[in-house]
């Protein structure tokens, strides 16, 4: 049975995690600020230019095409203004199975989202089932798979709730790495770990315990450390290791050089609108 570690590592070896060839997105036309659920959201009601939020989400949407993904699109719904952030309705397997995991918000205000995208994934041919007994999961922004391997390293603390990991790793079968977050600014996983490869991954050591960090450098023994500063200000931890590719908030010059050094191919990409909202280039899409 699989389980989750809140403390050492699950052994290995672990089974192959096949690349993505799609990503989720939802359509951004009823993107805006209007309630502030999170550190970076407040005192910004009402700031974002939703055209200019519109043509960063085009330019992300024609970059992830461009690396080969087919994107699957959420329509936009009526004040549902975080539903752009499509990491965190739905966790998809990946594994050829055709399911995904739903998730529930931690917050009301995004609740109706979940429904919104399981339609869309039923739509395209896919089995949407939620965790047994409901606890909050927020998906791909608290669930990271490891590049390659069939292990999913999972937060909690701010938003999913720890009982969900137990869920989530009997429901997908699959061993899961637990880290208690501790910085209100990193709320999610996405925002302050970012896997590169199977051997490099980018984080915030301020988000972590000093064991948690230790835990990420096993992990990842070539793992580099992004100030806090440009985490928050570019949330570089948010970027996309995808293909061979990067893609990161414009001007992530610490990410930028670390995934330069592993080789990648780095895709700058302005995703100003949505850094007001708490999220950026992972949290606008989920590869499946
Ligand atoms: N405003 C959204 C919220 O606070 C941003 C979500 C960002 N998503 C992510 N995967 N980090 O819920």
């Amino acid at each position: 049975m699989p389980s989750v570690y809140d403390t050492g590592l699950p052994p290995g070896p672990f089974a192959d995690l096949p690349p993505p060839t799609c990503a989720l997105m939802a359509h951004p036309a009823d993107f805006q600020i209007v309630w502030e659920i999170n550190a970076h959201m407040s005192g910004r009601a009402g700031s974002v230019d939703v055209s200019l939020a519109h043509a960063q989400w085009t330019r992300l949407r024609e970059a992830l095409e461009a690396i080969g993904l087919e994107i699957l699109v959420v329509p936009a719904s009526p004040g549902l203004c975080d539903l752009v952030f499509t990491a965190n309705q739905s966790f998809p397997m990946r594994d050829g199975s055709r399911r995904i995991v739903l998730a529930k918000m931690r917050a009301l205000e995004r609740a109706p989202e979940v429904l919104v995208v399981a339609k869309t994934w039923t739509q395209a041919g896919y089995l949407v089932e939620p965790l047994r007994g409901d606890p909050v999961f927020e998906a791909g922004g608290d669930a990271l798979w490891v590049p390659g391997r069939r292990v999913v390293l999972c937060g909690h603390g701010f938003r999913t709730d720890r009982p969900a990991l137990d869920e989530l790793a009997l429901a997908i079968d699959a061993p899961i790495v637990a880290f208690h977050l501790q910085d209100e600014r990193f709320y999610h996983l996405d925002t302050c770990l970012c896997p590169l490869d199977s051997t490099c991954a980018l984080y915030v050591a301020e988000a972590f315990s000093e064991a948690d960090v230790a835990r990420i450098l096993q992990i990842f023994p070539q793992a580099v450390a992004i100030s806090v500063d440009e985490a928050t200000t570019h949330f570089s931890c948010n970027g996309a290791s995808i293909r061979g590719h990067f893609l990161v908030q414009r001007g992530a010059d610490q990410a930028i050089e670390v995934a330069r050094s592993r080789g990648l191919v780095i895709v700058q990409l302005d995703t100003g609108e949505f850094l007001k909202s708490g999220g950026s280039v992972t949290c606008l899409h989920n590869v499946f």
